[in-house]
């Protein structure tokens, strides 16, 4: 949990700030100890399959883009000031940086994204920017200045460079953050942090699928629903000359609505798929040998365990009898007895031989267990 200011807690926030105005929380996080190092950073940025970039502030083009992975002298050739080096979806490849998630944990998990870290000397920063994403930017080494202006009026850009940063950026606030403290911006605050100190912030980055993603997978799960449009309760007046009557209208909406949305589950099935899909150069691999029911058992009597995949995204959700799971994009149906189990895996990231002995023994648990490890979900410590 996050240590709040007098007078804000969860509600408190969720009321006044979430998605609204940002704001600064001093010592949220009390004696936060950075899940990294710079080297480890730095470290990251060389491995291939991790997004990585360097953004550095020059005078003639005014700012530059490099994208990784680098060599590791790369890093030797870098000036004393002026640059910044990120590392995005660290959640995913160092599973233990996720303690820093821990504190923001009241958000519901579907809406979180990654966890992007960064490091600076001295005067290092990415410019002044507005992003499209609520973020809490946890400071992890070392201090940073922000200057922030929750409503910039001037969107015009930095022009001859790729990196889309705000030529007229002007501060509303500034505050120092230390380890330990926190800034909250909502999506579209202009804000500008530069490193006083060699300085590591943590970046935890929600999401908001956009309608036209939403609308494209609603599309597919209504593909094989094949649910038609019905006009039982027609009257004559809706076949005026031409016209597409306001009640027909009226009528698509609602059988948009209850038909195709809600009774026939499109809506649930197609958000759970969507918000549990990886993407794509962060899918689980499935294993070159599929696990068989007689070699899981093997496994557990010798007191082996499961752990999920550091890149498995999973989610629940409501059916009319029983709960459907989602795991990186696809929906399973769960049998009532599994509820717990649905929770557990979701929730936790690694469970016991015995625990999963006993989710085997209920109906369905076997074929559940068998089939997210088929997937890569889930694998065998
Ligand atoms: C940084 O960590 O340097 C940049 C984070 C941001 O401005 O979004
Ligand atoms: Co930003």
């Amino acid at each position: 949990m996050l240590h709040w200011p007098e007078g804000l807690d969860v509600e408190r926030f969720l009321y006044e700030y979430w998605q609204k105005k940002p704001v600064f929380l001093p010592r949220a996080i009390p004696s936060f100890d950075s899940p990294l190092d710079p080297d480890e950073v730095a470290g990251l940025a060389c491995e291939p399959g991790i997004e990585s970039r360097i953004v550095m502030e020059n005078s003639d083009p005014p700012w530059t883009l490099e994208n990784g992975p680098f060599e590791p002298e790369r890093f030797g050739r870098l000036p004393q000031t002026g640059w910044s080096l990120l590392v995005q979806d660290v959640d995913k490849h160092v599973p233990e940086s996720n303690r820093v998630r821990a504190g923001f944990r009241f958000l519901p998990d579907w809406r979180f994204d990654d966890l992007m870290v960064s490091f600076a000397p001295p005067g290092g920063s990415v410019g002044p920017h507005v992003d499209a994403y609520d973020v809490f930017l946890v400071q992890g080494l070392g201090r940073r200045r922000w200057h922030v202006d929750p409503s910039p009026r001037s969107r015009r850009r930095i022009p001859g460079t790729p990196l889309d940063l705000l030529a007229d950026f002007q501060a509303v606030h500034e505050w120092v953050a230390e380890p330990g403290d926190v800034l909250y911006l909502p999506p579209g605050a202009a804000h500008h942090g530069v490193a006083l100190d060699h300085c590591i912030t943590w970046s935890v980055g929600f999401r908001s699928p956009l309608a036209a993603d939403v609308i494209a997978a609603l599309a597919d799960t209504a593909t094989a629903r094949a649910v038609r449009y019905a006009d039982s309760d027609m009257v004559p007046e809706e076949a005026a000359d031409g016209l597409i009557h306001d009640r027909a209208v009226a009528r698509f909406r609602r059988w948009l609505e209850d038909a195709v949305l809600h009774e026939s589950g499109c809506l649930r099935e197609t958000l759970g798929c969507l918000l549990t899909e990886p993407k794509s150069w962060l899918h689980p691999p499935a294993p070159e040998a599929p696990v068989r029911e007689p070699g899981l058992r093997d496994h557990l009597d010798a007191g082996g365990g499961l752990s999920k995949h550091p890149m498995s995204l999973m989610a629940r959700s409501r059916r009319e009898r029983g709960w459907t799971l989602f795991a990186n994009g696809r929906a399973l149906a769960v049998d009532p007895s599994l509820e717990s189990v649905a929770a557990a895996l979701c929730a936790e990231s690694a469970w016991p031989a015995e625990r999963v002995s006993d989710w085997l023994g209920r109906p369905g648990g076997s074929a559940l267990i068998l089939d997210l490890l088929a997937d890569g979900t889930l694998e065998l410590v």
